[in-house]
């Protein structure tokens, strides 16, 4: 720790709530403290939550990544040796169509664009932002309007040679994909999640995570029961309904012992929190990432918290959580999300 830590805004049966700036917050946290981050920061561009210090409205790219490397490099230094981060991360496109001097960048995905007044605002640690609605006289290096940003690899590779081991890229497939009116080009239908580590060797539980095998007893396969996060479970047919009863009676753990290892491309619909006005993480996408990467009591953090998804699974699951977020009205949304959540078990 830094300097001494500040004062939580919420903490409450194993999960603490700090509010301000995530890397304020992060430099004063002990070292080596945490045993999994899950995150979705704001991605570029895309919104506006309407607050004074918020990350995601940098004139360009470089000017993001740059900001989000310096998150990152305190999220390392919280990080155990052997911890594992899950990072949530969208893409968009550059201009409207309408010409470079609006540079406007179109929403794509689950972040609207929604942009407020303008006003320029110091971020401590790390330099001025843009306001909403800013226009730069400068275009990023061979942004067009129309292209992909590609922002989730950028950041991605600027991870990597920052000394992140860059493990594994998850594609979020959505069959609930916002709908687009766009005719020269493929409607967006995924976000990407990295898998990335502190050490070459780290804890993943695979065991966990493992999806029920789609051949158990060989490939003669019927009506597959498809798990979300990619292999398929096959029942056998009625007239092999021996087969099925024995898998039934299984316990999870021997079902696992019998999977498949988890694959890349989750199948996951997007669930709004209903209360929040923002996108939040379906708990379904971040149940495989605390199993695997965090182990039975260990320590979760979410530094971009919002309505504290990851949070209310984390305490589900056995799991300590650790947020922050900047904007109070999120956190009490959690507050009420994580007491509505002990009133469920009751
Ligand atoms: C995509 S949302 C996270 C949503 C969250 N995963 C959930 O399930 O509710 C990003 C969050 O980052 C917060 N945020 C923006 N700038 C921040 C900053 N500098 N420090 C901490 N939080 C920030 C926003 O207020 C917003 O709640």
């Amino acid at each position: 720790m830094v300097g001494g830590m500040r004062k939580p805004y919420y903490d409450h049966a194993g999960i603490t709530i700090y509010h301000g700036d995530a890397l304020t917050i992060l430099k004063e946290m002990e070292a080596e403290s945490i045993n999994c981050v899950i995150t979705s920061p704001p991605y570029w561009g895309l919104r506006d939550y309407g607050i004074d210090g918020q990350l995601g409205l940098e004139a360009t790219p470089e000017l993001y990544v740059s900001k989000m490397l310096k998150v990152f490099q305190e999220i390392r230094r919280v990080l155990k040796t052997d911890g594992t981060v899950w990072l949530n991360l969208g893409d968009s496109y550059f201009g409207s169509g309408q010409g470079w001097s609006k540079n406007k960048i179109h929403a794509e995905g689950k972040q609207a664009s929604n942009r407020g007044s303008v006003k320029r605002t110091w971020l401590a640690g790390y330099g001025y932002s843009k306001p909403p609605g800013y226009i730069s006289s400068k275009q990023p290096k061979g942004l067009k309007p129309k292209d992909l940003v590609g922002i989730p690899w950028r950041v991605a590779f600027a991870l990597q040679t920052d000394g992140w081991w860059l493990r594994s890229d998850i594609i979020w497939a959505k069959p609930n994909p916002m709908p687009e009116s766009v005719a020269d080009r493929p409607t967006k239908t995924h976000e990407y999640i990295f898998l990335l580590t502190k050490s070459k060797k780290y804890y993943f539980d695979q065991n966990s995570v493992k999806t029920l095998s789609r051949y158990p007893e060989g490939p003669n396969s019927p009506d597959k029961i498809k798990s979300p996060y990619g292999q398929g479970f096959s029942r056998r047919s009625d007239k092999q309904t021996g087969f099925n009863e024995r898998w039934d009676q299984m316990s999870k753990q021997e079902q696992r012992s019998n999977g498949a290892n988890i694959r890349t491309v989750w199948n996951i619909a997007t669930m709004p929190y209903l209360e929040a006005h923002f996108a939040t993480f379906p708990e379904k996408l971040i149940e495989p990432c605390i199993l695997a990467g965090c182990p039975s009591g260990g320590v979760v953090l979410d530094p971009f918290s919002g309505s504290g998804t990851a949070l209310a699974v984390s305490k589900r699951l056995g799991r300590l959580g650790i947020g922050i977020e900047l904007k109070k009205d999120y956190i009490n949304l959690s507050k009420k999300r994580l007491s509505q959540e002990v009133l469920d078990l009751k």
